[in-house]
């Protein structure tokens, strides 16, 4: 028998939890109706299902299920809220803020914007992966229409402030966008008390579907505008045409209100086994050096950099026994290192040499040990040219 790596990729994404597939499988077969068919009880079961499917989701943000637009995943949630109010609010100001650490599936569609004639700040971020709060509000001005900050990064976990950058945004009437991808079901958000416009979320970081996300769009305080990005039939309050897709939108609702229901002992549980893994490698690997803030961030992910290894052949040593993520990005052919690492100021070099851990929720302590030893084994090899 082939032994499978140990799984520690959970930021790429996470197995579907098997309460979540059986949530789902009904609705391909028996309950196979179209949720927009009003006139026969084969669309009304697919509809009660994804009424209460958005009722959840809506619930686990604490916004109203009106609030929620299904989406194909997060990628286009972003594009549709940061097009869709680029577009919408045109005539108010053509002025977006984002940050140096955003997803592509962010930074993509402002640069997007750019190209048309809008005007794009990307801000920077501290040694720490923190936003620096003076600096955002320096770039406020009377033409932003969007600020758009992710809730947790996907390579170094950090949290950002939400709440107040929130309130900043609240304060003076701009639109304030989160990409949520990372953050749902692992700490709180709440779209109310954080100041929240629009926000991007995903199903498949969290044990659910892969190809379902929704954006959660502000009806009321204010009742925020959105020009569609698919036109068609109409659904999803005309905000996203396309059949809905019962199957994946249970799912999606299900593996939120299972990770929900263990959030806080689950995220105590990985935080103690990402502070076990990052002390085993800090005793193992004299120079290592964590990537991001050291509490800030999220449970599940360790970010290390090993200075003086080749990152490839760091990756390659690791690769039969881990499932772990470099600090690399393909883009086309080439490898070019992570944006992310770079705006925290390491050098290519390094950034090249650093290591993603994405713990989850079939991670062992077992699994943390043996990890933990092969890294350090593997570093130490690559270290004495082995
Ligand atoms: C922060 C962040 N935003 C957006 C995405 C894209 O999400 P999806 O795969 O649902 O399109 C990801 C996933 O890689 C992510 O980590």
């Amino acid at each position: 028998m082939v032994h499978q790596p140990i799984y520690l990729d959970a930021h790429a994404t996470t197995p579907l939890d098997p309460q979540v597939l059986d949530a789902m499988l009904p609705y391909f077969t028996e309950h196979f109706g179209n949720p927009a068919s009003v006139s026969h009880a084969y669309g009304w079961a697919a509809d009660t299902a994804v009424k209460l499917a958005r009722q959840q989701l809506a619930d686990a943000i604490h916004a109203d299920p009106e609030e929620i637009i299904f989406t194909s995943g997060a990628t286009e949630a972003n594009n549709l809220a940061i097009k869709g109010v680029a577009e919408a609010y045109f005539a108010k100001g053509r002025h977006i803020i984002t940050v140096a650490t955003e997803h592509s599936a962010v930074l993509d569609p402002c640069r997007y914007l750019e190209s048309l004639g809008f005007e794009l700040t990307i801000l920077p971020v501290q040694s720490d992966g923190l936003l620096d709060l003076t600096k955002l509000e320096a770039a406020l001005r009377p033409d932003t229409v969007l600020v758009s900050v992710m809730a947790a990064n996907n390579e170094i976990g950090v949290l950002q402030p939400l709440a107040d950058i929130g309130a900043m945004c609240g304060d003076r009437h701009i639109l304030f966008h989160t990409d949520a991808a990372q953050a749902i079901g692992k700490v709180p958000l709440n779209v109310q008390t954080m100041k929240i416009h629009l926000m991007s979320l995903t199903a498949h970081k969290v044990y659910g579907p892969k190809g379902i996300g929704a954006l959660y769009v502000r009806r009321r305080n204010p009742r925020v505008q959105l020009a569609p990005q698919l036109h068609g039939g109409g659904h999803e309050r005309g905000m996203r045409s396309g059949t809905l897709y019962p199957p994946q939108i249970v799912g999606f609702a299900k593996a939120v209100a299972i990770a929900l229901a263990s959030q806080d002992s689950e995220s105590h549980r990985l935080t103690e086994l990402r502070q076990t893994l990052w002390s085993k490698i800090q005793q193992g690997v004299a120079g290592s050096k964590l990537n991001g803030h050291p509490i800030q961030r999220l449970p599940g992910n360790l970010n290390v950099s090993v200075p003086g290894v080749d990152g490839q052949a760091l990756l390659v040593g690791l690769q039969s026994k881990l499932a772990v993520s470099s600090g690399s990005a393909c883009t086309s052919a080439t490898m070019a290192p992570s944006h992310v690492l770079m705006a925290l100021g390491l050098d290519q070099e390094l950034a090249y040499a650093s290591i993603r851990f994405g713990l989850g929720r079939l991670t062992t302590w077992a699994e943390v040990d043996c990890a933990a030893n092969h890294f350090v084994e593997t570093v130490k090899a690559l270290q004495q040219g082995g």
